[in-house]
């Protein structure tokens, strides 16, 4: 079986890593960390984003904002300045940030409220391709 290392491990990165996981055919032998910043999503000055975390498209978020590691941002959502958002924690799409985001939350609306907790292991969007995307498989604590 051939090593293979995967760069990237947020937003559609990890439906790659899912899917060599599944087919068993290449072992990972470590996956490079990185973020992703999608189409005309943008991090002002001074913005930090977490190993595997990740903008969809259209997200802005204002100066001094904190992306932890595996946090995801969705479609067109607004962080306002100086704003965290928590390990693991999902903010829905279109949303308007104006406090903190803890751990593992999914959060969403105008302002956006705590919706609920997220389990370990839960998907944060379903794609296309029909493999979930959850970003916290055993190949990510390797
Ligand atoms: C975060 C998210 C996945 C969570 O969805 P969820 O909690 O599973 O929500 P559901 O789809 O079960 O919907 C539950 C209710 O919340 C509402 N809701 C879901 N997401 C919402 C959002 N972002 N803002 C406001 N309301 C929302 C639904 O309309 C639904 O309302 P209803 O009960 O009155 O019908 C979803 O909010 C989201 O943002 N999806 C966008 C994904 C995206 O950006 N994809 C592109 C990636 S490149």
């Amino acid at each position: 079986m051939y090593n293979i290392v995967i760069i990237g491990s947020s937003g559609h990165a990890r439906v790659i890593i899912d899917a060599v996981e599944r087919e068993n055919k290449f072992r990972i032998a470590g996956i490079i960390d990185t973020f992703i910043v999608n189409t005309k999503a943008s991090l002002d000055h001074d913005g930090i984003m977490g190993a595997s975390s990740s903008f969809a498209p259209a997200v802005t978020a204002g100066g001094e904002v904190t992306i932890k590691p595996f946090a995801a941002v969705l479609l067109g959502a607004n962080i306002i300045h100086g704003i965290s958002t928590g390990e693991h924690s999902v903010v829905g799409a279109g949303s308007l940030v104006l406090s903190n985001v803890p751990d593992r939350v999914v959060a969403y609306g105008l302002p956006a409220r705590i919706i609920r907790t997220r389990q370990p292991g839960e998907p944060y969007l379903k794609v296309k391709s029909g493999f979930l995307v959850c970003r916290e498989t055993v190949a990510l604590d390797k």
